[in-house]
Order: structure tokens, then C-alpha cells, then sequence
């Protein structure tokens, strides 16, 4: 990636919640090499192919927007900050809690279908199951986050392995809290049930056909400030291992596994390097069932979790990223019906994708914040939403 000086991104608020555009002719650029590449190789099934190859082609449209002379101003800005954030973020120099890039690369609104009436699977080599015709965003989500130095993270017992998860309510599971249903998630870092070397780093999420559903995301900043205020002396006890988080019933995978943790890690230097929290009681609990305080520090996360919710509602191209270790805790707020009408048949589907992405080795090697935490391996799993067993 080139080098990019002098530019500045623009940051809103005080809670490093960082907005960007992709400049709409390297997006035209970039969905058509997708488009032409992945007719050949199904990125579901070659993406460790096709991952390089589609890093350095969203570069490359993204600095010919940069150079090129038949661009407008706002174009070539749009190019300049996006260059200059992922290479800050491929080096570990700015981690933004909340990163949202409009107008992403994403399949065309004629390529998207109705849902399938098949309510369980999801078949990427069926475009009626995927949802559209082709491969476009999961191409553009691979490009974008291999360009950062992450790994895309799959699980087993998440969507049968795809590494790209379709979050939409499917047909009789409109009720269910679950990727495949359309009901309230508790506010959480994503994979508290893992252990840490499992947890992931990143999530990412691309709107297609999303209206009025909102995403929500709450800044580990404000979290924190809040928590000291509320916790006092108390505040320490969450760098202790006296909480006991498990999978939960819907995940699809044995939920008497659990890990005793504490919430927060920190590193030699006192730096905290990364955060365990989650709103759902039914995940989190006294390691010693006696432990009354540790049981009312976890209401009162609980607490200060939901109290400072924000919300964003991506549309169609809106792409957004969480840092899941030290940046923001996230949920989901009920799909509005507007969003899974089953009456509307090119309109009854939520349809958002996810990617759930872990630092690789080369970066962390980097990043002086990783001392003292390993986040390395590269087998296991990802994602606490359950899964649809195929
Ligand atoms: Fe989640």
C-alpha cells in the first residue's frame, strides 16, 4: 500500500467512531474485478486463494481514484482517507472503535432474490440460498480485511463453517434471537464463552437490503468511564477471574463448556488490552455461585451496557466494523417489520453479511499492545450468535 501523507480523518464525537467513503469509481472498479473473479472460484470455498488478490485490487482502485485526474475533489479525499486508515489500521497505529465506510463495494440491487423457502440452510453454492447472484461483498469484506492484516475467522458450529455469516430472519424463526431470527440481542463483546486466544478482534458487517433495522454499537470508552463512576474501588474486581461466561443455550455447540475470566486484561504496563463483558445473564455468572459481589458488579455491567447504547441503521453499501478487544461492545436491535415482510417477496429479507476477523501473526508481532495476550491461534471459533445446522 502506498505511503499517504497529509491527510486527515474525520473523526466524530469523542469516541473514535470514524466515518468514511469509498470513492464511488474505485467501487465500480473494484465490484466488477469481484464480480469477474469470483465467477471462476467461490470465494466461500477458495477465499485463502483469493484473499491477496482482492486486497491489492481494492488498493489499486483505491489509488488510481487517488491519482487519477478525471476524479472529483471529494473523490480523491474519499480515496486519500481511506488508504491512509487502512494502512494505519494494517499497522497497528489507529484502531478505531467503531469504523463505517459508505458506499462499499456490494452486489447490485437487481443481483439480490427473495427469500428461499427453505428456512434451515445456507448453501453458497445455491444463489437462491445465498440470497443474490453473485459474490461481490463477500469479495469487498475479504478485501478490506485482509488489507487491514486480519484473518477471516470461521466456526464449525457458526452457519456450518461459512466465513461469511448471513445475518436475515428466515421464514417461522422471526421471534428467535439468533443471526437467522429477527429479536433482541443483549449488548456484548462478541465470543465472551471463548477462551481468549479464541476471542475475536474484529467484526465486520455490510448492509444489502437493510431499511430501518438498526445496528448498536457501545464505545468501550464511555463504558469504562462509566464504570469507574458506578464500581468506585469496586472497578478492580473486573481484572479478577471470578466470572464464569458460557455459550448459551441456542449456540450450536455443548453449552455446559464455559471459561472462568475476568472482564478486563491488561498488559505489563497496566495498558488494558482487552475486554469480556455481556449484558445476556443467562451468559454470565459468579465463578463461585457464593460470590455475591461478583454477582452485582455483573448486574451493574449489565446495566451500564445497555444505558449507553447508540445506534446506527446501515443501508445498502454502509460497511462497518467493531474492534471486539478494546473498541466497542455491540448488539442488535429487533428487525423492524418493515425489514422481514413476508408479504413482499423482494423485500422480506434482513439481509446483512458478517465477518468475524482476528489479527494475524505478522500484526501482532507488531502491535505493542498485544504484549502479554496471545491472540494467535488460528483454529477454533467465532461468534456467539447461533448457528443454522445444515
Ligand atoms: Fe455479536
Amino acid at each position: 500500500m502506498p505511503r499517504i501523507a497529509g491527510a486527515v480523518p474525520r473523526m466524530l464525537g469523542r469516541f473514535s467512531i470514524l466515518q468514511l467513503r469509498f470513492p464511488e469509481p474505485a467501487m465500480v472498479e473494484f465490484a466488477k474485478y469481484a464480480d469477474d473473479l469470483s465467477r471462476d472460484r467461490n470465494p466461500y470455498h477458495h477465499h485463502q486463494d483469493m484473499k491477496f488478490a482482492l486486497a491489492y485490487k481494492m488498493n489499486q482502485s483505491l489509488d488510481t481514484v487517488l491519482r487519477g485526474s478525471e476524479v472529483s475533489t471529494q473523490e480523491r479525499d474519499d480515496a486519500r482517507y481511506l488508504l491512509q486508515t487502512m494502512e494505519r489500521m494494517r499497522d497497528g497505529l489507529e484502531e478505531p472503535a467503531v469504523l463505517i465506510i459508505n458506499g462499499f463495494p456490494v452486489d447490485s440491487k437487481e443481483s439480490l432474490l427473495s427469500t428461499p423457502s427453505d428456512p434451515t440452510g445456507y448453501d453458497p453454492d445455491k444463489k437462491e440460498d445465498r440470497g443474490k447472484e453473485g459474490f461481490v461483498t463477500e469479495c469487498a469484506m475479504l478485501a478490506f480485511n485482509t488489507a487491514i492484516h486480519q484473518d477471516v475467522v470461521t466456526n464449525p458450529n457458526v452457519q456450518g463453517g461459512l466465513f461469511t455469516h448471513h445475518l436475515s430472519p428466515r421464514k417461522g424463526m422471526s421471534g428467535v434471537a439468533s443471526n437467522a431470527g429477527a429479536g433482541f440481542f443483549p449488548v456484548h463483546i462478541e465470543g465472551t464463552h471463548l477462551p481468549t486466544e479464541e476471542m475475536v478482534d474484529g467484526l465486520t458487517l455490510t448492509a444489502l437490503k437493510n431499511s430501518r433495522s438498526p445496528t448498536i454499537y457501545v464505545p468501550i470508552m464511555m463504558i469504562e468511564q462509566k464504570l469507574r463512576e458506578e464500581l468506585g474501588e469496586r472497578f478492580d474486581m473486573l481484572l479478577e477471574p471470578r466470572f464464569k461466561f458460557v455459550a448459551g443455550v441456542a449456540y450450536n455447540t455443548n453449552s455446559d463448556s464455559g471459561v472462568i475470566e475476568p472482564m478486563i486484561y491488561t498488559d505489563d504496563k497496566g495498558n488494558i488490552v482487552r475486554w469480556r463483558m455481556n449484558a445476556n445473564l443467562d451468559k454470565v455468572s459468579p465463578a463461585d455461585p457464593k460470590d455475591k459481589e461478583a454477582g452485582e458488579v455483573i448486574v451493574k455491567v449489565a446495566e451500564v451496557l445497555e444505558s449507553l447504547k447508540q445506534e446506527v441503521v446501515l443501508q445498502y453499501g454502509d460497511f462497518l466494523r467493531i474492534n471486539n478487544a478494546t473498541g466497542a461492545a455491540h448488539s442488535r436491535a429487533p428487525i423492524h417489520p418493515q425489514d422481514s415482510n413476508p408479504n413482499d417477496p423482494t423485500n422480506n429479507r434482513h439481509l446483512l453479511r458478517q465477518q468475524t476477523m482476528r489479527s494475524d501473526p505478522e500484526r501482532q508481532s507488531q502491535d505493542p499492545k498485544s504484549d502479554g495476550i496471545s491472540v494467535q491461534s488460528a483454529e477454533g471459533i467465532s461468534i456467539d450468535q447461533p448457528t443454522q445446522s445444515k
